[in-house]
């Protein structure tokens, strides 16, 4: 993967925002993969006019679709973990999962030490945890897998620790699915247009597109996976695979860590994957993390995924970086 140059945001504003609300929308892709793009204050404005462009009606209140479900687990027996879920479940080795993925649940709270992952590493495996309790991640754990969603009453990403649903997409949306046709090793669509390198006959290279732009109704809870890129032969699919879906809900999130939705990259025979979505809703919000759902990189990029953060109040310390590839970064 290409380098990642974080950009601190503004400072924020020395006191309580009400209902702060960012939705950040990842822009159509050229060449290079997408960058992502945070709207705040001002800028929110020319968020929406984008949706108002796309004849958008505003979602009802923000209601969580139940993420797939998965078998129900146990602390010991799925998790490898010491405890139990309805008090204290605490995880000290690393542990891959087999089948479809997790559902944790219980009225305690889960703990991954140090350097601990939790891994599923098939294309829209689940980790799902809702727990009364809270949902801490030391320094340097992980969990991979295609959907992440965890609910607790404080989730805490440790220095270093991450939620990677890179190119482990499930299924798009039936309908529009954002692949693109052809062998042409086009970029795969989702928040933005993946690219194309091939130039239809009476057209420019400017409007010739990959993978269509798609999920426009989920803006504020964006839930779709990202979709392929394409590949340039029948035979072999070498497009990189769609960014997953990462969903947090907290009274209080500390983000210390990088949350990563990004699409896979195709090589120089595929397109890349669209990034995936990303979701966080908290009362409040701290710590200096990363958040990524950028398309892939290939033959041609792949388009941008969606971030969406709904945070009542940001701590004084918050900040956060964006980290997309691209000569975009340096804007
Ligand atoms: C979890 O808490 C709820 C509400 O306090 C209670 O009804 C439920 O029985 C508890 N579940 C377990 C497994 O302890
Ligand atoms: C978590 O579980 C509670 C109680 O079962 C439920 O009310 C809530 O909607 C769940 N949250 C999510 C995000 O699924
Ligand atoms: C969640 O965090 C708050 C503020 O740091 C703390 O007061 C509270 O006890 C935490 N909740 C749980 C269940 O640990
Ligand atoms: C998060 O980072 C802040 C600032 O560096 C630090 O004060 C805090 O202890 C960190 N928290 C965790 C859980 O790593």
């Amino acid at each position: 993967m290409a380098h990642h140059i974080p950009l601190p945001l503004p400072l924020p504003l020395r006191r309580r925002l009400h209902h702060l609300f960012i939705l950040a929308l990842l822009a159509v892709a050229s060449g290079n993969p997408s960058p992502g793009v945070y709207d705040r204050g001002a800028e929110e404005a020319e968020a929406y006019s984008i949706l108002t462009f796309h004849d958008y009606t505003p979602p009802p209140p923000p209601a969580l679709p139940p993420p797939p479900a998965a078998p129900a687990a146990t602390c010991a027996g799925d998790l490898g973990g010491v405890g139990d879920l309805d008090t204290r479940c605490v995880v000290p080795v690393s542990v891959r999962l087999e089948g479809g993925g997790v559902f944790i649940s219980g009225n305690g709270s889960l703990q991954l030490l140090d350097g601990v992952s939790v891994t599923c590493q098939r294309p829209g495996c689940v980790v799902s945890a809702n727990l009364s309790g809270d949902i801490r991640f030391g320094h340097g754990a992980r969990v991979v897998a295609g959907w992440v969603s965890l609910a607790a009453t404080n989730i805490t990403l440790g220095d270093d620790a991450v939620i990677d649903t890179t190119a482990l997409a499930g299924n798009p949306p039936d309908k529009t699915s954002g692949v693109p046709t052809g062998i042409y090793g086009d970029g795969g669509g989702h928040g933005g247009r993946g690219a194309s390198c091939y130039v239809n006959k009476g057209q420019t290279q400017e409007d010739s597109w990959g993978g269509d732009t798609y999920a426009w109704s989920e803006l504020k809870t964006p839930n779709s996976y990202g979709s392929k890129g394409g590949s340039t032969s029948v035979e072999k699919d070498y497009g990189g695979g769609g960014g997953g879906v990462v969903w947090l809900f907290a009274d209080e999130i500390v983000m210390n860590g990088t949350v990563i939705a990004n699409g896979g990259n195709g090589g120089t025979k595929g397109g890349g994957g669209s990034g995936g979505s990303i979701y966080l809703k908290a009362a409040t919000m701290q710590g200096g993390g990363k958040i990524s759902a950028c398309g892939g990189n290939g033959l041609s990029g792949g388009g941008g995924g969606r971030v969406s953060i709904d945070v009542f109040s940001r701590g004084e310390e918050f900040r956060m970086s964006r980290q997309c590839r691209s000569s975009w970064d340096t804007l």
